[in-house]
């Protein structure tokens, strides 16, 4: 037997209806927000990546599943949305449409890290892209959005985590003042956090391990490095957050993993899942636009995770609905089984769900089979029945019958779903 690769999971057929449920609410938010999709391809030249990425971070330094194509050229499978979108907004002059613009998109993302539960090599995400204006409106549109989303599936006890990591100017008085902390103190720190120290300084504030984070604590903090147009928007946002009862929790030691953020930064964080907490996150990134060879553009998104969304809501015990055919359509016996064919065909046409016996076995073993796919009604065509023209639809719920001419079902079926 050949297993699945380590870190990737299937979706089974009795898991399927699930990830339909979570996909069809978020496409409803997208459409309520006025955001339309976008799809990219799997992989990209690798340059992209590192480009927008950063080559300090974990992602592109360790994570991307990173090959030589057969004409030589490096490609990466994408890690991540972002990237991919900008370069497809550059790419394609969609600055040239009306702006604001607002994308969504639903992709697989690749990156190798050690798999554990809400952490896999192959995972999905819902993301959200705005471009076109560096107002911090646009912000909270983009977090309403993330906040929208997360509350229509229906979840619990997500709390909103915000911080500002400031512009390139004001970030690099900070990085200053913060290496200057750490630097007496990395020898206790772990082995990430003295590679991170010299790569990527922000990040030794997110360390997991209890003795960084101890040392973390007492760090300078961002918000007393701000620029006033960094503060003055950070602020603003704030406020509107507030005017539109979002709660949030500022949070100095969100930094994202990212080189492209700039100013607003956030993460819906749950404690129910242990260390891989974070459904969902994003931040405004309005460089990223000019270093993929585009004009300079405001923009601001997120990404939730859908494994972990999905997780949660099992453990929070959502109803997800089910997705089950409406009709079964059983025959007597062999005989009858061309008119059930033709009766699912009407059933279907009408669009109402349906099925039929097509393995010549017994009624009652069709019956056990209509209750295990959970069929909602029950129709047996015997030979009286073709004579008669006369049918049973059968409530296999409740045991109840209806009479109803054989040329009449599709119509009678159709009636009773549009209730
Ligand atoms: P990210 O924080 O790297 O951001 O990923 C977003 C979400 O994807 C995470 O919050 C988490 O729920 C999920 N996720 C990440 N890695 C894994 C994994 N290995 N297994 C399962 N789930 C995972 C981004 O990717 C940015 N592109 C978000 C963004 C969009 N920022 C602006 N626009």
């Amino acid at each position: 037997m050949i297993n699945i690769p380590k870190g990737t999971k299937d979706v089974l057929p009795s898991e399927s209806d699930r990830w339909h449920y979570i996909e069809d609410k978020l496409r409803r938010t997208a459409s309520l927000y006025n955001a339309r999709e976008i799809r990219t391809p799997v992989f990209e030249h690798t340059e992209l990546f590192v480009r927008s990425i950063g080559d300090g971070t974990d992602v592109v330094s360790k994570e991307m599943y990173t090959f030589e194509d057969k004409g030589g050229r490096s490609i990466t499978l994408k890690p991540e949305g972002t990237a991919p979108v900008a370069r497809s907004f550059v790419e394609n002059s969609l600055d040239a449409m009306s702006l604001p613009l607002k994308m969504y998109y639903i992709t697989p993302c690749f990156r190798y890290e050690r798999p554990q539960a809400g952490r896999l090599r192959e995972f999905h995400q819902f993301g959200v892209e705005i471009y076109g204006a560096t107002s911090p409106y646009l912000d909270l549109d983009c977090i309403s959005f993330a906040y929208d989303a997360l509350v229509g599936l229906g979840m619990k006890n997500i709390v909103l985590h915000l911080n500002s990591i400031g512009c390139p100017t004001c970030r690099k008085r900070y990085i200053e003042a913060l290496k200057a902390y750490f630097e007496p103190m990395l020898g206790e720190m772990c082995g990430t956090c003295k590679e991170r120290f010299e790569r990527n300084p922000l990040r030794l504030l997110d360390c997991k391990s209890p003795v960084c984070k101890s040392v973390a604590s007492g760090a300078p903090k961002i918000a007393d490095y701000l620029c006033d147009d960094c503060r003055a928007h950070h602020d603003k946002l704030t406020s509107l957050l507030t005017s539109r009862d979002i709660p949030f929790v500022r949070d100095d030691n969100i930094v994202r993993g990212l080189d492209y953020y700039t100013g607003t930064v956030f993460e819906f964080v749950t404690e129910e899942l242990g260390a891989q907490g974070t459904v969902c996150g994003g931040g405004r990134y309005d460089n990223l636009i000019a270093e993929v060879g585009g004009k300079p553009t405001g923009c601001v998104g997120f990404a939730i995770g859908l494994e972990r969304i999905l997780m949660l809501m099992e453990k929070q015990g959502i109803d997800f609905g089910e997705e089950r055919p409406c009709v079964y359509v059983m025959s007597q016996s062999p005989a009858q089984a061309d008119e059930c064919i033709k009766t699912v065909a009407r059933l279907r046409a009408a669009g109402v769900s349906a099925d039929t016996e097509m393995t010549g076995r017994s009624l009652k073993a069709q019956f056990k089979y209509a209750d295990k796919i959970k069929a909602e009604y029950g129709v047996v065509i015997g030979e009286s029945e073709m004579e008669s023209k006369q049918i049973k639809i059968k409530n296999l719920s409740d045991g109840t019958e209806e009479e109803c001419a054989l040329g009449d079902l599709a119509a009678r079926m159709k009636e009773k779903k549009n209730g």
